[in-house]
């Protein structure tokens, strides 16, 4: 494995999978670049940290500020300095769109009520959404921002002013028009080889299950849990961020923070 060397304008997008971590590459991406994509696949100019890291891709190469994608659990990344995106989504949301994911991307044969106890009890890839969401937002430091996907659902505007704030970048209103418009879902689920793992575009008429850039809905696991799963999902959420419920979003999680 090739040696990383941190920098200190390094943007860090980080989040459990499926969380909204390719839609805030795509625009913190475009805050820093002019159309059009001059890449073949997003890793190119916003790696994936742990599969560049694996693969030995030249890191140093890219252009500063680095955009950088990641997975790990908050520890490993703050100590490198930078800032820090951290994109987070209703859990449950979370969990059927991995559930999908795993299907497509890692031949997941399993029924969606295994990968449901799977999922609760951390046996999936990246661990428990519990811990990792607990642990990025217990207590955030000033170089890390906290961004909801619900949020960016909802009110995309208001969303891009906070992320330009935070990384203190200046763009214009038909800039920032620009930006909302080519990382809207539609436009980038047109575009789904640019971002999808192995680069492949499925098919408009396949199973909309079976994209990467899926759905793009809030709510979604309504269709999906039974009522002794909504139950157990709100049992755990309990134990671990109380009363507070803050990571999710309907009418019975609304922190409104
Ligand atoms: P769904 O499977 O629920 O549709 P990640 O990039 O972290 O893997 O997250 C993928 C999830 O974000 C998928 O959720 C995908 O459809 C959704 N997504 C990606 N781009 C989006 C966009 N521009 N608008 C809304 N949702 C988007």
């Amino acid at each position: 494995m090739s040696p990383f060397t941190p920098r200190v304008d390094d943007i860090y997008i980080a989040s459990y999978p499926r969380s909204g971590t390719t839609w805030v590459q795509v625009i913190v991406y475009q805050i820093y670049n002019d159309p059009p994509y001059l890449f073949d696949h997003l890793s190119q100019v916003s790696p994936f940290l742990e599969v560049a890291l694996r693969q030995n891709d030249d890191l140093d190469g890219l252009t500063r500020p680095r955009i950088i994608k990641t997975h790990l659990p908050q520890p490993y990344i703050s100590r490198l300095g930078g800032k820090q995106i951290y994109v987070m989504r209703d859990g449950r949301d979370v969990l059927v769109s991995y559930y999908f994911f795993c299907k497509t991307y890692y031949g997941y044969r399993q029924s969606f009520n295994d990968f449901f106890e799977q999922f609760m009890s951390g046996r999936v890839q990246y661990g428990s959404w519990f811990q990792h969401v607990a642990a990025w937002t217990a207590d955030p430091s000033d170089s890390t921002f906290l961004l909801r996907y619900e949020d960016l659902v909802v009110d995309i505007n208001s969303c891009l002013d906070r992320i330009l704030r935070f990384l203190g970048a200046d763009v214009s209103r038909k800039e920032q028009a620009r930006i909302i418009a080519n990382s809207a879902f539609t436009a980038m689920r047109k575009e789904e080889h640019l971002f999808a793992p192995g680069g492949k575009n499925v098919p408009a008429n396949s199973e909309v299950d079976g994209a990467f850039i899926r759905q793009g809905r809030i709510g979604s696991w309504k269709e999906h849990f039974s009522a002794s799963q909504i139950q157990a999902f709100e049992e755990v959420t309990i134990k671990h961020f109380g009363n507070q419920k803050c990571h999710m979003v309907d009418d019975h999680f609304n922190c409104g923070g």
